[in-house]
């Protein structure tokens, strides 16, 4: 059998900075543990944009849809922002999300012990928390039409559109079910029912999804306002989460917060099972760019790693091997190493993008 095949794009800002840690750990696995992957890295984002005029080129899309999995680092920069929309970095970003079909997208919100003093709640509040957010990633107002800058009269509206099928209800509140399952089989679903129509939609195919074939797992359904309360006043009340696109990518930057930094906050992108089985998968940090540390070593690379991990999981059926990966994190972390994003104090010295990546290395060496 052929090794499983590993796309890496890297991206913008950071992205290259925390991908080159992320190698460090790919390399690992090749040389420690016999698990081979066949890289390959391509661009996306400005850096595709600068050098083919387009955030993603054709051939870098048809890789990723060849590829077992794709990793991806970060897109997007101040350099890009006055571009037209259609060749903005974050359109290679959603070109990939759509073409993949990538609708579920996961972001675990975990606190690590050595974090919990770190977090900007009270520790008893974060101290042990284990959420998941599953995010609906191909539809909603991200891609409804009609959509646009539009005369009307003598002015300019902008317009975009929420739009939801059953289908695509149907399909997320599933995955949502399953992973729960293996959790602590707890649903919250969230959408704004009482001003929304498609939100009554969204609220009537979960619950219908669930009684008909996921009447074990505990559901309940939230107004999302309510629930970006609950989740900055007692998050710990959660388990799986499931919302759209627009709340879950909202939601899960709060989230990602309870637990200390975005630079802790991996995630994956999930589609339809391909012909060898494995379902068609995407992997990236929460986190963005990060114009205003780029390039100076401050990155934390702990979400990328912790997003390779995921790959190991989701993609490649290797939990006891991610888990080995995520007690890595946690041994670092446990021994007081910070990069930047992660000191409270003052007079605490961080330790460099690299630095954090080696160390990440030598915990995974004691492993063994
Ligand atoms: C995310 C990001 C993206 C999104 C941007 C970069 C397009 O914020 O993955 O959460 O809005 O989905
Ligand atoms: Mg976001």
């Amino acid at each position: 059998m052929s090794n499983p095949s590993l796309l890496i794009l890297p991206g913008d800002g950071i992205g290259p900075e925390v991908m080159t840690e992320v190698v460090k750990i790919i390399d690992w696995f090749g040389a420690k543990r016999g698990i081979t992957f066949d890289v390959s890295t391509d661009l996306v984002g400005g850096a595709a944009y600068d050098k083919h005029g387009v955030p993603l080129h054709d051939d870098t899309m048809a890789k990723a849809q060849e590829a077992d999995a794709v990793l991806l680092g970060a897109v997007g920069g101040p350099a890009y922002d006055n571009l037209d929309f259609s060749v903005k970095p974050e359109r290679g970003l959603l070109r990939l999300r759509k073409e993949m079909d990538l609708f579920a997208n996961l972001r675990p919100a975990q606190c690590f012990d050595a974090l919990a003093d770190f977090s900007s709640l009270k520790k008893d509040i974060v101290a042990g928390l284990d959420i998941m957010i599953v995010r609906e990633l191909t539809s909603g107002v991200y891609f409804g039409e009609p959509r646009g800058i539009f005369k009307e009269g003598n002015e300019r509206v902008g317009i975009n559109t929420q739009r939801y099928t059953e289908s695509e209800i149907d399909r997320i509140a599933r995955a949502a079910f399953e992973l729960a399952r293996k959790r602590g089989n707890k649903v919250c679903s969230m959408e704004k029912a009482n001003v929304m129509e498609s939100g009554i939609l969204w609220r009537e195919v979960v619950q219908k999804v669930h009684d008909e074939d996921y009447a074990d797992v505990e559901l309940s359904h939230m107004y999302a306002d309510n629930g970006a309360m609950q989740l900055v006043r007692a998050p710990k009340q959660f388990d799986v989460i499931v919302t759209d696109n627009l709340f879950g990518d909202i939601l899960s930057d709060c989230a990602a917060m309870l637990t200390g930094s975005l630079g802790m906050l991996p995630s994956a992108s999930l589609g339809a099972p391909m012909a060898n089985g494995r379902p068609k998968a995407m992997y990236e940090p929460v986190h963005g760019s990060a114009p205003d540390i780029t390039g100076q070593g401050k990155a934390n690379p702990i979400a990328c790693i912790l997003s390779f991990a995921m790959a190991l999981r989701y993609s490649f059926d290797m939990g006891d091997e991610a888990t080995r990966v995520e007690k890595a994190v946690e041994k670092v972390l446990a021994d007081g190493l910070r990069t930047a994003d992660l000191l409270g104090n003052e007079g605490e010295t961080p330790i460099s993008t690299t630095e954090m990546g080696d160390a990440i290395v030598i915990a995974l060496d004691a492993s063994l």
